[in-house]
């Protein structure tokens, strides 16, 4: 058996060890217990609260009128509010005490933070609704040239070819879109294994330059790489770093006029290599430089679609580059051009 002091003891442990802000109210509705949570969500100094009325926290009227309708009533409510002056929003949960006979002695109030909660819930429907409106797009234009061709224009054989070549590269977009938010979300729900080695970012970097060797040269770019004779190796994922860099240098391309020039260059930084993507291109304004690694934002979306981008691009790469414990970085100037910057860890 516990004595009363040690019952007392524990349960001021477990109140002061809650995260939740829990706080016990008498007949009257004054506050007779409080935890260390409740003093912080109403900026109240230690045992301030104790024997305060009511209205010391309830800037709104809200909460009291739970108070007193469970001390009335006997019953349980619940509700999630805002808490001035604080914009977090809580669940708050008031449930009776009642003694053995069932009188109402007094009400709990808990004040759960569902803040993370709520806001996470708000941007993956903001999310839902822009992968919606973005898989769209495509479709629409796709059955706008295949209602045209059904109508008449298939007769003519270079506006069929030409209206074909636009529903492939729609369709091809398309696919690209489904790949990279299934990428994002792999990497999201840690499903895809991380699975850092030591990794030549030379190798890494040639073989990009090779893969998009053909738009390079169709569009008569000078690269250059430059590196370190002695560059270390960092630890990555070798697939996924090879995704990081060819959407850096598939934007510095694609966002560069011809005959511009695109350098590239890997410098050691303490514990860290970093790698650079300089180019001459249209550059970013500088409003929109914060929000470029935003899921499917674009400065010029038609820009961007017209070159067949998804806008989820960088949001790929700031999503591996962070998960590999790495930063990303970027500046850029109107008319003169964009530098992103990565940084990853020496193995
Ligand atoms: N090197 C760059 N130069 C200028 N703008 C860029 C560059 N890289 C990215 N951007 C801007 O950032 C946006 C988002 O890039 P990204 O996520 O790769 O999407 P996408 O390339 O598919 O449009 C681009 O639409 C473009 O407006
Ligand atoms: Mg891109």
């Amino acid at each position: 058996m516990l004595t009363l002091n040690e019952e007392k003891r524990k349960m001021e442990a477990i109140l002061t060890s809650m995260v939740d802000a829990v706080i016990v109210f008498d007949l009257d509705a004054r506050m007779i217990i409080t935890n260390k949570a409740a003093e912080n969500l109403f900026m109240a100094r230690e045992g301030d609260l104790i024997g305060k009325k009511l209205e010391r926290i309830d800037y709104s009227g809200q909460i009291g009128a739970m108070i007193f309708e469970v001390l009335r009533k006997g019953n349980e409510v619940f509700t999630e509010t805002t808490i001035s002056p604080g914009r977090q929003i809580f669940r708050v949960h008031v449930v009776p005490i009642k003694d053995e006979a069932g009188l109402i002695e007094g009400a709990v109030a808990v004040f759960h933070d569902v803040t993370d909660a709520r806001n996470f819930d708000q941007m993956r429907s903001e999310f839902a609704g822009n992968v919606s409106h973005e898989l769209r797009t495509p479709l629409t234009s796709i059955k706008g040239f295949v209602e045209t061709l059904l109508d008449g224009a298939m007769e003519n054989s270079d506006t069929c070819r030409r209206f074909l070549s636009i529903i492939e590269a729609e369709s091809d977009r398309l696919t690209r879109m489904i790949d990279d938010l299934l990428c994002l979300s792999s990497i999201e729900s840690k499903e895809r294994m991380i699975n850092p080695q030591p990794v030549c970012l030379n190798r890494s970097i040639r073989s990009i330059l090779n893969i998009l060797g053909p738009q390079i040269s169709e569009k008569n770019l000078h690269v250059e790489y430059v590196y370190p004779p002695d560059l270390p190796r960092i630890n990555a994922d070798e697939d996924l770093l090879g995704q990081v860099m060819i959407n850096l240098l598939d934007n510095a391309i694609k966002y560069t006029p011809p005959e511009g020039r695109i350098l590239i260059r890997c410098y050691r930084r303490d514990s860290r290599i970093i790698t650079t993507f300089t180019d001459t291109g249209v550059g970013i304004p500088r409003e929109s430089i914060p929000r470029v690694f935003e899921r499917f934002y674009r400065v010029d979306k038609a820009r961007s679609r017209h070159q067949g981008g998804t806008g989820l691009g960088l949001a790929i790469v700031k999503h591996i580059v962070e998960s590999h414990g790495g930063e990303v970085f970027v500046e850029s100037e109107v008319g003169q051009g964009s530098t992103f910057s990565v940084s990853f860890l020496i193995a």
